[in-house]
């Protein structure tokens, strides 16, 4: 498509690219969902019980993992297996500042301390150069997150965690069914911590969040932990949460991860088509990995004047997003680390060049093409 013969802007599209459709996924599964949610009504089973169940067994076994502990969202998940890790106070665990806050909060619920280590250029994932460097006597986990979707470096990450005696505990909130080298993250480390809030790959109808490990005594206490840390009625072994999954997810979770290939397949369709596409236009585009299956929970995009394209997108009725603008280290709550600009310059890089553009299994070619064709206007 040349420039010449695309409209002059301003001229918003009749129908706006959002930047995510629930609504049209909602629609593809509306009758089991419905069901299924009726089903839980009448049983009035509301908290954990037989939905939450089946879908654990059925995501350990999507996973690769022996077990699945459901939780109430990814934030409990990350807070419980990083107590099955045996972190405590005063411990720290390393991780990357390029990331959602929740990777560090729950460090933090702990009392111990995030150590930070910059991310790779390419991948945007932990750069495994920088973590023996950061280990100290206090370090008990190590923390990479498979951001956007791709696969952090996890093999060599799991060598210096054997060698160090350490944990290594993976956040795949934003990656269900990514996989490094044939192995779905979150079954390579000693756990693997899960969101399913609504916009993530693998979303709930509200909250919700799970922990998959193969070690069956971390499963067995992260299923007490997140239950009081009850081993029977009103016996408790010690300080427990009320992390528990309600039965109305657990039953919609287990029929959207039915779904969850084709939708993943549709993201990497959409993924490549948008590299396609853009290819001649001065933006860095994200690329998978080798040995990786990318499954593109975002499509983030990197250029030095970000605002404004932001802005010229949002003038046609195309909606993106930011993912993240500001890096932890320099987030008013981590000041106490004593961080300042210029510690992570990746991560730094990142947060004020990078654009999510629209990326969901349901949007069509024509929407794509006007996000395409809205990008090329800005950038002309
Ligand atoms: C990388 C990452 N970690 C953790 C979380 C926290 O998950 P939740 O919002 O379910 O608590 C999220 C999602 O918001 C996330 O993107």
């Amino acid at each position: 498509m040349s420039v010449a013969s695309l409209p002059k802007s301003p001229h918003p599209p009749q129908t706006p690219v959002p930047f995510l459709d629930l609504k049209a996924q909602f629609q593809t599964v509306r009758e089991d969902v419905l069901a299924a949610l009726a089903e839980v009504a009448e049983s009035t089973a509301f908290v954990l019980g037989p939905k939450v169940q089946a879908f654990e067994e059925a995501f350990a076994d999507y996973i690769g993992a022996r077990h699945c502990v459901a939780v109430n969202s990814g934030t409990s998940a990350l807070h419980l297996a990083l107590l099955g890790a045996g972190v405590g106070p005063g411990d720290e665990v390393i991780t990357v500042p390029m990331t959602f806050i929740a990777t560090s909060w729950a460090i933090s619920y702990i009392g111990a301390t995030p150590r930070y280590v910059d991310v790779d250029p390419q991948t945007l994932t932990m750069d495994v150069a920088q973590v023996r460097g950061a280990i100290t006597s206090k370090t008990k986990a190590i923390l990479p997150v498979h951001l956007y979707g791709q696969p952090a470096d996890v093999e060599p990450l799991l060598e210096i965690a054997n060698a160090h005696g350490l944990s290594l505990v993976e956040d795949v909130a934003q990656a269900h069914g990514a996989k490094y080298h044939g192995r779905s993250a979150g079954s390579i480390g000693q756990s693997g911590c899960f969101s399913f809030y609504p916009g993530k790959n693998l979303g709930a109808y509200g909250e919700g969040g799970a922990i998959t490990t193969s070690d069956d005594a971390i499963a067995e206490r992260l299923r007490a932990l997140r239950d009081h840390a009850q081993s029977q009625r009103y016996h408790h072994n010690e300080i427990g949460f009320n992390y528990r999954m309600d039965a109305f997810q657990g039953a919609v979770l287990e029929i959207k991860l039915k779904h969850l290939e084709a939708w993943t397949e549709a993201r990497r369709r959409l993924a490549e088509r948008y590299r396609e596409l853009l290819a001649d236009l001065p933006l860095q585009l994200p690329r998978e990995a080798l040995g990786r299956r990318h499954v593109w929970h975002l499509f983030v995009v990197r250029h030095p004047q970000r605002d404004r394209l932001r802005a010229a997108l949002a003038e046609d009725g195309v909606q993106t997003g930011l993912h993240y603008p500001i890096p932890l280290h320099l987030q008013q709550a981590y000041a106490h680390l004593g961080h300042r600009r210029g510690d992570f310059p990746v991560t730094e890089a990142i947060s004020d060049e990078c654009l999510s553009l629209p990326l969901f299994p349901e949007m069509t070619d024509a929407q794509q093409d006007l996000v395409v064709a809205s990008l090329r206007r800005a950038l002309s």
